[in-house]
């Protein structure tokens, strides 16, 4: 258990609760440990701590467009363009434009997969999943797996090197908040997992182990399984699926949308919800230093409110260290939003340790994304 010097304490012209009733003509700046959950600070100030001339250095705030990423022609996951990552978490984007030829197995971690676009049908070791658009696809690791696609699909791959995907302790709002764990769905051995089944051919098993791909080569297709039994099993969730946290007198942190975490990774999910209705609560993500972690939003579907010249498939990379939050347009609407709410889509990952850019992101970088927070003339 850490423990911090603590010292509640109050300087100057401050207001009582955070993001909420701010003095007059302030702009409200959270410093914070231990990605919200720590020791914060709540700090007001006389300009948005956003209004920067310019950038220099390797922290700036960036931006990668993955639309632009082309698809290979490889259908194997371990060929996908990796994007960010450390030794606790890789991030690779995944263009599958055709079902997979062979079997995959991560020996690395566990693999969550988000579906940004497509259909097409998983076969694993436990039998059969349709997936979708909006689906999480958490594999834990040493599966073996495949997918069919019906509608081409673009995959964000997320894998938790060395650790497992576990689901957030709810706390205060109770086990069934947020989603109810009897809406993840598991594999069925159906008629469709069965049907694959059928022939022999020869069936060759992509095993990707400390980054390099071993392939081991059956006579028969090894997911042949007549059933199983157990907790351990791959799970389905769709982001519709989740009824997310908010109040209507307080904006809540990004951690109260936590939907999956590893060792030394949350990965939170926004989906659409209404915007506060107390007249003194702030309506827009509050600025803030969340100096543990580094940030990476994918944008999956929606309009992305806080956010200038966003759109979906784009990725934005906040590295810990400065100060960042809504740009000029959402900040002017910061307590009177035009709208009753939000409808965006967007997957965060935040990652406790200092994330690594790979060439295929910096190839299709957004470069001018530090100058969005500009005040337009
Ligand atoms: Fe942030």
């Amino acid at each position: 258990m850490r423990k911090y010097i603590s010292f509640p304490k109050v300087e100057g012209e401050t207001s009582r609760q955070a993001h909420a009733d701010l003095p007059a003509g302030t702009y409200e700046r959270e410093l914070g440990k231990e990605g919200f959950f720590g020791p914060a600070t709540h700090m007001y100030h006389r300009h948005p701590p956003t209004g920067w001339t310019s950038w220099e250095g390797p922290l700036r705030p960036r931006a990668f467009d993955l639309v632009k990423l082309p698809a290979g022609d490889d259908t194997s996951p371990w060929s996908a363009a990796e994007i960010l990552g450390n030794a606790a978490v890789k991030m690779r984007y995944w263009r599958l434009p055709a079902g997979m030829r062979d079997l995959a197995r991560n020996g690395d971690g566990d693999e969550l997969l988000f579906v940004h676009e497509g259909e097409g049908d998983l076969y694993c070791d436990y039998g059969h999943l349709a997936i979708t658009g909006g689906d999480y696809l958490m594999l834990p690791r040493g599966t073996m797996w495949r997918i069919d696609c019906t509608q081409p699909m673009t995959i964000l791959m997320i894998e938790a090197t060395g650790s497992s995907d576990r689901l957030p302790d709810k706390g205060l709002v109770g086990t069934h908040a947020i989603f109810d764990p009897a809406i993840l769905d598991t594999p069925a051995i159906d008629a469709a997992f069965r049907d694959q089944q059928a022939g022999d051919r020869q069936w060759k098993v992509r095993v990707k182990r400390r980054g390099a791909v071993s392939t081991v080569t059956y006579p028969f297709n090894p997911l042949d399984a007549v059933g199983w039994t157990g907790d351990l099993a791959p799970v389905r969730l769709n982001v519709k699926d989740i009824r997310p946290l908010m109040s209507h007198r307080f904006h809540l942190p990004p951690s109260a949308h936590t939907t999956f975490l590893a060792d030394r990774f949350v990965v939170c999910t926004f989906t659409p919800r209404p915007f506060e209705t107390d007249p003194g609560a702030i309506k827009v993500p509050f600025f803030h230093n969340n100096d543990d972690y580094d940030e990476v939003i994918f944008y999956h579907a929606g309009d992305f409110f806080s956010r200038d010249n966003i759109h979906p498939g784009m990725v934005t990379f906040h590295p810990c260290g400065f100060t960042h939050g809504p740009h000029p347009k959402a900040l002017q609407s910061m307590l009177t939003p035009k709208k009753p709410g939000t409808d965006e889509y967007a997957v965060m990952i935040d990652a406790r340790d200092a994330l690594d850019i790979a060439p295929a992101a910096s190839g299709v970088e957004f470069a001018a994304y530090a100058d969005s927070w500009k005040t337009k003339e």
